[in-house]
């Protein structure tokens, strides 16, 4: 137990009862760990917003996802009713219910934007492996989060949007029906669905979140924030002060407590103005087939997912038969490349050829429907694995050969090409371009050990660069 402090009976009221709670609960201690005395590097930019965004955006929908529970039926016959009544009759019914659902894109923007600093900036790298895998963690619960709570309005896309995507749980071999069969809690989506998914998404789904997001501050804090040098400024070498204070760092609070203000305000202009002038965004953000109720005797001639998992969804439909054959050769190829290239034990490198023959007689005999969820799941998995794949011998892109930053850029307008083209209807050469945009895509990341070692590296300072400002 830590020793009880004593404080003077002339301190104020609140000093005392401060003290009162620091002697029961560390408040202070915590206050100081991660505000008052948790030095970050003084050169953030514009890019360490969207964390502290993620944060105000999950909070948004948290309150705002109470108060619709007060209103909405999670029952088949009731729920589409339900939700008009919320945007029609209850009192600030209809902001709520947009707040909540433009927020679902707002997360993913921020998130994706979010993620997209860690990548230039190398901050998944040495010690940070573990704030990015519970980053990870914390996107793919956002997207089953998001995925479960569209079916609840009930609309046709909410209906018919769920149908495929549990259907395609249906061609895992063996259990695949069961396991549709378990989701669904029935043969066809219905109320046992719209029930399960109501209680995962407004309990279990975010209990598992807000666990995640406390576990990546504290993994953070733990080790420290990257910067966009990527240069340590707590490492043993790092210039400190008397008081072991790093000099390129300045104190959480008041310094970036600040800054994010900036940033907060900035995005609730833009959010508001989403909110208030174009809350459907073009039926990006709702689409206008949910504002039919959903009837399971007629599908809707164009069934999309909502823009933020559309790349993934691009490059499910780009896996048909006959790219099985690409595939299967992208697979020999590494496995020859790995058995003439490397200086591998000769049983290892048996053992790879043996594996890859082996996978690809599995792909040919197992359906492509299959290998596309294979695919889909293996895109967000493969995020996971960043911290290992990068082989780089600087962090940050600003000390990268020039052409890692192209490498990025094509990288992001892939991504881009490869969300359009999950919102348009199937076309042949939609279908062509998500195949070479999912090949780019899995490329960069598998070839990744080999590539980000190619290249001169520039000299990367030993502090941070800051301009006061
Ligand atoms: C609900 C979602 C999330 C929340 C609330 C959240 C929150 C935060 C906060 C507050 C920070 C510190 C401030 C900052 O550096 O911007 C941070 C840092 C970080 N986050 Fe997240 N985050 C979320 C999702 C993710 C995801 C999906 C990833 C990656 C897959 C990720 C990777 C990182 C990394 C690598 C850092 C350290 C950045 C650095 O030091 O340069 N986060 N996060």
């Amino acid at each position: 137990m830590a020793e009880f402090k004593e404080i003077s009976p002339d301190a104020s009221a609140g000093e005392k009862l401060l003290n009162w709670v620091d002697n029961r609960f560390p408040a202070s201690k915590m206050y100081k760990e991660h505000l008052s005395e948790y030095y970050a590097p003084k050169n953030f930019n514009f890019w360490y917003f969207f964390g502290s965004l993620a944060l105000l955006v999950l909070v948004i929908q948290i309150v705002t996802g109470i108060f619709l529970v007060m209103h909405y039926k999670p029952d088949a016959n009731l729920a589409f009713g339900s939700v008009e009544y919320i945007m029609r009759d209850v009192p600030w019914g209809w902001l709520i219910r947009y707040m909540h659902s433009t927020g679902a894109s707002a997360f993913f923007i921020v998130v994706y934007m979010h993620m997209y600093r860690g990548l230039i900036y190398g901050s998944y790298r040495k010690p940070r492996e573990l704030v990015w895998v519970f980053g990870c963690a914390i996107f793919l619960c956002l997207m089953a989060e998001a995925f479960m709570g569209y079916l609840l309005p009930w609309g046709q896309m909410s209906y018919w949007g769920a149908q495929v995507i549990v259907n395609l749980f249906a061609a895992v071999p063996f259990v695949g029906p069961d396991l549709a069969l378990l989701i669904r809690g029935d043969y066809v989506v219905g109320d046992a669905t719209l029930n399960r998914f109501f209680s995962f998404h407004v309990i279990a789904v975010p209990l598992v979140l807000l666990g995640l997001v406390v576990a990546h501050i504290i993994a953070l804090h733990e080790v420290g924030s990257n910067n966009p040098d990527g240069v340590e400024i707590k490492g043993p070498n790092a210039p400190k002060d008397a008081n072991g204070h790093p000099l390129d760092g300045v104190p959480f609070h008041p310094y970036y407590t600040v800054h994010d203000i900036l940033g907060v305000s900035g995005f609730l202009l833009v959010f508001s103005a989403v909110i208030f002038f174009a809350p459907e965004f073009g039926g990006y953000f709702l689409e206008y087939n949910n504002f039919i109720p959903a009837d399971p005797l007629k599908t809707p001639l164009h069934i999309a997912p909502v823009w933020y998992f559309t790349p993934f969804y691009s490059m499910l439909r780009a896996i048909t038969s006959e790219m099985m054959y690409v595939l299967i050769a992208c697979v020999l190829a590494g496995a020859f490349f790995g058995a003439v290239k490397t200086n591998l034990p000769k049983v290892v490198k048996a053992g790879v050829v043996g594996a890859a023959l082996f996978v690809s007689v599995l792909m040919l005999s197992i359906d492509a429907k299959f290998w596309g969820v294979v695919v889909m799941g293996g895109a967000v998995v493969i995020l996971f694995f960043l911290p290992w794949l990068d082989n780089c011998g600087v962090k940050s892109i600003r000390y990268r050969p020039d052409w890692h930053k192209y490498m990025y850029g094509v990288f992001v307008v892939n991504f881009i090409v490869l969300a359009y083209l999950g919102v348009q209807p199937p076309s042949a050469i939609g279908e062509r371009v998500s195949q070479v945009g999912t090949l780019f895509y899995f490329g960069f990341f598998l070839l990744m050990p080999m590539w980000s070692r190619m290249g001169a590296t520039k000299p990367v300072p030993d502090r941070v660069t800051f301009t006061p400002h």
